[in-house]
């Protein structure tokens, strides 16, 4: 039987970006485009173009620049938002429209205020307007897994006709479980008349952790292309992890015999890191293929099977992610050749002036560590992309602390037109006094709600990493934010200074609540 192709459409810079603290930048937005084009994606869902002038100028960056996959830009059943969206994805060699409208009675009754036959002329109309602006036109039915079959069935029929030439079906709100998902897709494809003329997608939730389990469930029973994200990252707690789908139909080629997808699994731990440090997102070391202990053996007792025959205990080799690395690259003494050289195997595709800057950064960092390696000069990287179009920059950090007198952090930062500002103040400790420094000049009202340092690679002299996630507060007392609701954001650095890397990491969030991107709530 000939192989058949399983499309990957990854939504990380869509459904990823919408959950909570996951704000991204333009270039780091485009960034993470390339790096899926890169790895493979079919088509890259790049944004809701509605949603704010940033998304839609960086759906529309994105679909200048990349050529292999598909662009796509998300609308809800609105003329408006059509329009917008293709406006948005209009350069893109490969373009598609996805639009979506709930199908479920709690949906449309309480939500979108409409009755069932209201719906089906809205999918009708709206569909057939996308049609008439671009040839591949994806329709979503919001909530399938808990809608009236019957009904759902009329409303993909009523797609087709008006010219879907996608159907992915949502489990909206992750309820779904992996036989009962399968099945539903089947009956969809055995009840749906005009189905075998479009492509069956699905975009799984992991409410109950079930996402993949039941994305690979709706394969075996006839879908052909998975909506997920890089680390599973989206909506509360995520959607279908890209990098685990992929290896679970590679690796279990016994079960999903004639399928195949076209990513290149030795792109995936890049992009994973790559999206882990922009989006600020940390990989639990358990994770699934891309987490620190996914290929990690403790247990002496495994470690001696490994060493006898490695399949005893690893069904997958780490290498095939891209995980062949950890090795040390340069020291003091490299030049420019070779870092620019390395930072092309390590993926990165760097501006003339990019590369200048990491450069500097790089001897700066030779300087004070003998040993540099790939996640070093990653973080490097990092810093750099992050630090680009930010209003605020750390120009300088010095603290006192100890246990005898109250810590004390002398901060300055620089803003975008060059102009230093300098604050000094004490705290409970050298980070909490540098962070009241930070804010007495940046002047935002957040609360901190998580701080956690890793170390870069090993070694005593390594760089420290730090992830932080804000909360803004407004000023309003915690009584009055629950009700309200503060928005979160999260923040990422590095430096061999771990005050230094921690600073770094909240001007990183702040400068996301500064670039103020008002965005509209996405009505699902
Ligand atoms: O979860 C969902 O239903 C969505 C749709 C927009 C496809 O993200
Ligand atoms: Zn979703």
């Amino acid at each position: 039987m000939p192989q058949q192709i399983i499309k990957i459409f990854d939504t990380t810079l869509r459904d990823g970006e919408q959950c909570p603290g996951a704000s991204l930048n333009h270039d780091e937005k485009l960034k993470i485009a390339k790096q899926l084009e890169n790895l493979g994606v079919d088509i890259i869902e790049a944004g809701f173009p509605i949603a704010s002038p940033d998304d839609f100028r960086a759906v529309n960056a994105i679909a200048k620049v990349v050529k292999k996959s598909t662009i796509c830009g998300l609308a809800r059943a609105t003329e408006k938002d059509i329009q917008t969206a293709f406006d948005a994805i209009k350069p893109a060699p490969k373009k598609r429209i996805h639009l979506f409208l709930a199908t479920s009675d709690m949906h449309l009754k309480y939500k979108l205020k409409i009755s069932r036959e209201e719906a089906l002329e809205k999918i009708a109309a709206m569909v057939k307007f996308a049609r008439s602006l671009c040839n591949d036109v994806e329709f979503s039915p919001e909530d399938a897994s808990r809608s009236d079959l019957k009904f759902l069935y009329q409303a993909l029929e009523v797609a087709i006709r008006a010219g879907a030439t996608t159907l992915n079906i949502p489990d909206t709100v992750g309820y779904s479980t992996p036989t009962e998902f399968g099945e539903f897709i089947r009956d969809i494809r055995k009840n749906t008349r005009g189905v075998k003329n479009v492509t069956i997608s699905v975009h799984c939730h992991d409410d109950l952790g079930l996402a993949v389990a039941n994305s690979l469930e709706a394969v075996r029973n006839g879908a052909r292309q998975v909506e997920c994200t890089i680390n599973g990252i989206g909506e509360r707690a995520g959607n279908t992890s890209l990098e685990e789908i992929v290896m679970a139909i590679r690796t279990r080629k016994d079960i999903f015999k004639d399928l195949k997808t076209r990513i290149k699994p030795r792109e995936i731990f890049r992009t994973s890191k790559l999206v882990s440090n922009l989006t600020g997102f940390v990989i639990p070391p358990n994770k699934a293929i891309v987490g620190s202990n996914a290929f990690a053996h403790e247990s002496g007792i495994h470690q001696h099977g490994i060493l006898a025959k490695r399949e005893t205990y690893e069904i997958m080799k780490a290498q095939d992610i891209g995980l062949d690395r950890n090795k040390l690259v340069l020291g003091k003494h490299s030049g420019r050749a070779a870092l620019i050289a390395r930072m092309i195997e390590l993926g990165f595709q760097l501006t003339q002036k990019e590369i200048d800057k990491t450069f500097n950064r790089f001897k700066m960092l030779a300087d004070k560590k003998k040993e540099i390696f790939d996640e070093d000069l990653e973080a490097l990287v990092m810093n750099e992309i992050s630090e680009a179009a930010a209003e605020w920059k750390v120009e300088s950090v010095e603290v006192i602390s100890g246990n005898k007198k109250k810590p004390f952090a002398d901060v300055v930062l620089k803003n975008s037109a060059g102009k230093k500002f300098h604050k000094t103040s004490r705290g409970t400790g050298p980070v909490d006094a540098a962070y009241s420094a930070v804010n007495k000049v940046i002047g935002e009202k957040v609360r901190l709600l998580e701080f956690r340092m890793d170390a870069v690679s090993e070694g005593i002299d390594a760089q420290a990493t730090v992830a932080v996630k804000v909360e803004t507060t407004g000023g309003l007392s915690s009584e009055a934010r629950r009700a309200k609701g503060g928005k979160t954001y999260t923040g990422k650095g590095s430096h061999t200074d771990i005050v230094m890397a921690s600073v770094r990491s909240y001007v990183n969030a702040l400068n996301k609540i500064v670039a103020g991107k008002e965005r509209m709530k996405v009505v699902l």
